[in-house]
């Protein structure tokens, strides 16, 4: 695995981060530049008061106004491949980094993740129509495949001499979607190791550049050059094992909980409807960690879920079994990520959460991707497969119900869990435990902690 440079985390400290949730934000952000080592600016950056400028948004999009915000919080103790990782998440889902932080913890404790990723090779496609016979066209392009290959690495100068550049030239002939009577699609793949760059930019430019040099070939004529999303040749895997007594919770033996994964890991891989939601569950994680490290996040889920129907059937990205008393999990999907180029130098947040990463090359990144989905995939299972998701996501759903409210920000937690205890988690609701509390204590007051009554108490 590469070697990191600035790493601003020091894995022996990752307990440090127990209970980190129960702080009030303005301890987690000391403790996080505490532990971190993060500047006034970087800070600022992180947390966003010092994040995207107007400048910077206006040169990134047209038509601007301005920026819009988003959720940022820290998926906690995420071991993969024996190293620790703070993990930026952005999100506007309740639970998800809670889940991530709580499976994470459970795996690092039998050892964390292990995880591996392919080179960075993407695919450029070209399109040839009117090429007369199709087989004739092949053979022409197979036979100037050599020249083809010294064309294209030409137009990557800088790309080759650093180690990356053309890997493969590739056709295909695929049936014509109208039916045999008509012309088959005559398609080249462009095979290009793009390093440290997620690779769109530098492969459209060169498969515009080979467009016509492909038609000169083929004498046909070449309609669309563009990479594929289906970046099946970067793949990222992930991997855990997890003897079954660690997972007793909720009343229940560790081998029931497991019982419950596996069953709804069968039910994704006979269901496309279930393997949607399992799926939707894995991305939760994985975009979520894509958004804070200003990843393409649209390419990313393009591409995770054509490989999850890479067999003709969606299925899911995941699959747990049991074996030996042992609870096994494993992910694979592309993960086409950049650690250069694009937003990543512009966008000060991102900067910062690339370092609160450990400055990790993009093949370390997608490790920690892949280990984050499975991780969020493990606790969605674990709860469904058991109690149902409910249970943990309403008492953190309540939370934010309590802050639409209204609730000033002490007593947020108390009128959450008012809100969970009745089994009652509405705005209005709970607009109406503060109404009757500020009736309780004087109109126009706003209520206080104390006079709101504690869970379950008088
Ligand atoms: P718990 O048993 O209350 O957790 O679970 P705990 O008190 O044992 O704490 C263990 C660790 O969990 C903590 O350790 C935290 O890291 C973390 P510590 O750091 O203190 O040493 N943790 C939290 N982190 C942040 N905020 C919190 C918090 N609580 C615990 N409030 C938990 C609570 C919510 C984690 C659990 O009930 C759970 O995992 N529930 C499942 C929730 C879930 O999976 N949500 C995902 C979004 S829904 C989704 O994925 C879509 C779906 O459709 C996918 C699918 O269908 O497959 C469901």
């Amino acid at each position: 695995m590469a070697a990191h440079d600035d790493s601003l985390w020091d894995p022996s400290k990752s307990s440090v981060f127990s209970g980190f949730y129960k702080l009030t934000l303005e301890e987690r952000r000391r403790r996080v530049a505490a532990v971190l080592g993060l500047s006034a600016e970087e800070a600022g950056a992180l947390t966003g008061e010092q994040g995207l400028t107007d400048e910077v948004a206006n040169a990134m999009v047209e038509n601007a106004l301005g920026r819009f915000s988003l959720p940022l919080g820290l998926g906690l103790h995420l071991k993969v491949n024996g190293r620790d990782y703070v993990v930026p998440m952005v999100i506007e889902e309740p639970s998800v980094i809670a889940a991530v932080s709580f499976a994470a913890k459970l795996v690092a404790g039998v050892g964390g993740f292990q995880a591996e990723a392919d080179e960075a090779l993407m695919i450029g496609q070209l399109q040839v129509a009117r090429y007369g016979d199709p087989w004739q066209a092949v053979e022409r392009l197979h036979a100037a495949k050599e020249e083809l290959l010294t064309l294209a690495r030409g137009f990557l100068p800088h790309l080759t001499q650093r180690g990356g550049g053309m890997r493969e030239l590739e056709v295909r002939v695929l049936p014509a979607p109208e039916g045999p009577e008509h012309e088959p699609l005559l398609v080249v793949h462009l095979v290009v190791d793009t390093l440290e760059a997620m690779g769109a930019n530098l492969v459209n430019t060169l498969a515009e550049n080979m467009a016509p040099h492909v038609e000169r070939i083929t004498g046909g004529r070449v309609y669309l050059r563009i990479l594929s999303n289906l970046a099946d040749r970067r793949l990222a895997r992930a991997r855990c094992a997890l003897p079954e007594a660690v997972l007793e919770d909720f009343g229940l033996p560790g081998e029931d909980i497991a019982e419950g994964i596996v069953q709804a890991s069968r039910f994704a891989q006979a269901d496309p409807y279930r393997a949607a939601t399992h799926n939707k569950g894995v991305m939760n994680g994985i975009d979520a960690v894509a958004i804070a490290t200003g990843q393409d996040w649209r390419a990313i889920e393009a591409g995770a879920h054509a490989y999850a129907a890479r067999a003709g059937q969606y299925g899911p990205l995941s699959r747990w079994k049991r074996d030996g008393g042992v609870l096994w999990g494993e992910l694979e999907l592309p993960l086409a990520l950049g650690t250069v180029g694009g937003p990543l130098k512009v966008h000060p947040g991102v900067q910062v959460a690339l370092r609160v990463l450990g400055s990790p090359k993009a093949r370390e990144l997608a490790c920690v991707f892949a280990a984050v989905g499975l991780a969020q995939n493990l606790a969605a299972l674990r709860a469904l497969g058991s109690v149902g998701i409910q249970k943990g996501h309403m008492a953190l759903h309540a939370r934010s119900v309590a802050v639409s409210a209204g609730a000033r920000p002490e007593a947020v937690e108390a009128l959450a869990a008012l809100l969970v205890t009745e089994g009652e988690v509405r705005v209005e609701r709970a607009q109406e435990f503060l109404t009757e509390e500020r009736v309780a204590v004087g109109a126009g007051e706003a209520p206080t902690l104390a006079s709101l009554k504690p869970p379950g108490g008088e």
